[in-house]
């Protein structure tokens, strides 16, 4: 996978996705990260890529010409148009299927946008989706991008050295994940559940679907309503669940 980052802040980005597992799998050429410098292609010799918006108001907007510029830099050597995320507040809110859904696609071009906001025209020329990370406002797309560029990056094969983890965890079966523990057996007078040291793995898988449900019904209710629940399940719920 291909990650070509369009922003203003491009040491952000490579300081921010450089080190850890996302920082590994550069080196192992499992995903490539290119940032491109918006700044670098600004029009005038001040290197300025804003400016003040028509009919007024506060802060300034970003300019069409050097976003339009840096796309091209990007997709003039390609035959397949990749598609074009744009970070904004206004977007789809990210979430796990949207991260699988990427994680198909071969290369991706993201826009982060800073100030006010970006001329308009730009956007309806380049941009095929809309993304947000939640409702809150940052001050730019850099952090949102990071939180994308991860968790689709975990998806793709061998970026996770234990090949089961990308599956197993919280959120693909719309389950929270169940309690985990390390040694030592006891700290501070409290012990782990004997059935982890049982050595019964049968008992143990038993024992941490129930768990899986249990957080889930306590902590996600709303998650729950779109697992897929054996009758078991449903049984260990009334059990625990509904006193
Ligand atoms: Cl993608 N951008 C900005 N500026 N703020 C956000 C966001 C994105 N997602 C949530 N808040």
């Amino acid at each position: 996978m291909k990650f070509n980052i369009m922003t203003l802040f491009p040491d952000m980005i490579k300081q921010g996705l450089g080190s850890s597992i996302i920082g590994k799998a550069q080196e192992k050429n499992l995903i490539e990260i290119d940032t491109i410098n918006i700044r670098d292609y600004a029009y005038n010799k001040h290197k300025q890529v804003d400016d003040y918006p028509y009919g007024g108001g506060a802060g300034m907007v970003m300019q069409p010409e050097p976003i339009y510029e840096a796309y091209k830099s990007v997709t003039s050597k390609l035959s397949n148009k990749p598609r074009v995320i744009y970070l904004t507040p206004q977007g789809k809110t990210f979430n796990q299927e949207m991260a699988m859904e990427l994680s198909k696609e071969e290369e991706l071009i993201f826009l982060c946008g800073h100030y006010e906001g970006i001329d308009e025209r730009v956007i309806d020329m380049i941009v095929t989706d809309e993304v947000s990370i939640g409702d809150y406002i940052l001050t730019g797309g850099e952090l949102a991008v990071m939180v994308m560029v991860d968790a689709i990056s975990r998806l793709i094969p061998n970026v996770l050295s234990n090949g089961v983890s990308a599956t197993t965890e919280s959120f693909d079966d719309n389950l929270l994940e169940y309690p985990q523990y390390t040694r030592p057996a006891v700290f501070m007078d409290k012990k782990v559940p004997d059935i982890l040291l049982s050595g019964h793995h049968k008992n143990i898988d038993q024992w941490r679907r129930e768990q899986s449900l249990i957080r889930t019904y306590n902590k996600r209710p709303d998650l729950l309503e779109k697992a897929e629940l054996s009758e078991k399940d449903k049984k260990t719920i009334d059990k625990y669940c509904k006193l």
